[in-house]
């Protein structure tokens, strides 16, 4: 399986002071930070836009390769996917993980959605996100198989093929949410089909949960109450990482 990647979700970060809280963050031994993006209508939250993920960035080295540290994984909750990926390129965004809900619902909704620019399917928007050079990622939430991806996946040219998935183990919209092991299985669907995919998890992940998500398959570690409101982040962070590498 792919190295253990933790990613502590900014969404319970203090909000006044996200730059700190970000160094911060980094400093205790976080790979990525996960960036929840919100926009009132895929959710019913809304959390901050590119402006606000263009000021956080300079308080987080810039990762020297792509995966690396420091790597901003925005996690877009957002009803118009296309939209945005400029606008999150420029701020400093590395991974733009979209869900699959989103590009498909408004690519079905009307019969010109196809052609017009806001609008688009799965298979384009990776590629597309691909184009504007930032890794691209495809998020499921909690009532979507995983058998929509097999054409993503499996798909004959790379630019279509998505770099991480997403699996959310809570309805998205809000932290500190009850771990939903229901989700599991998806994780070992797709560990066992695709043995280096980068797998994520999000959503109630902690020391109490972490090893039912480990043993699924998941590498890459969403954690925002549980890293944010512990007494010590640090320890919390690498007890997620022990976890994963067992
Ligand atoms: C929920 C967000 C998560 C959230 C996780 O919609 O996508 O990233 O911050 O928070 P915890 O880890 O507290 O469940
Ligand atoms: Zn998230």
């Amino acid at each position: 399986a792919p190295k253990a990647i933790i990613a502590p979700s900014i969404l319970s970060a203090d909000f006044a002071q996200l730059g700190a809280d970000c160094a911060r963050t980094m400093d205790q031994g976080a790979d990525w930070l996960h960036v929840d993006i919100m926009d009132g209508h895929f959710v019913p939250n809304i959390t901050f836009g590119a402006p606000v993920v263009a000021k956080i960035r300079k308080h987080v080295d810039r990762p020297a390769e792509k995966h690396g540290r420091g790597t901003f994984d925005c996690h877009m909750m957002i009803a118009e996917p296309k939209k945005w990926v400029r606008e999150f390129q420029k701020a400093g965004c590395d991974l733009y993980c979209f869900h699959y809900e989103a590009a498909f619902s408004s690519a079905a909704e009307s019969p010109e959605a196809k052609t017009t620019d806001a609008r688009t399917n799965p298979k384009d928007l990776v590629r597309y996100i691909h184009d504007c050079g930032l890794l691209a990622g495809v998020a499921l939430k909690p009532m979507t198989g995983v058998d929509v991806l097999t054409e993503l996946l499996e798909s004959p040219d790379p630019k279509e093929r998505p770099d991480m998935i997403l699996i959310m183990t809570v309805e998205p919209g809000f932290g500190g949410q009850k771990f939903m092991a229901s989700e599991l299985p998806k994780v070992q669907a797709l560990r066992k089909k695709y043995p280096d995919l980068n797998i994520e998890v999000d959503g109630g992940l902690g020391p109490g949960t972490i090893d039912q998500a480990a043993d699924a398959g998941a590498n890459v570690i969403v954690a925002g109450s549980a890293v944010f409101g512990a007494q010590d982040p640090a320890e919390v962070i690498s007890l997620l990482r022990s976890s994963v590498e067992k």
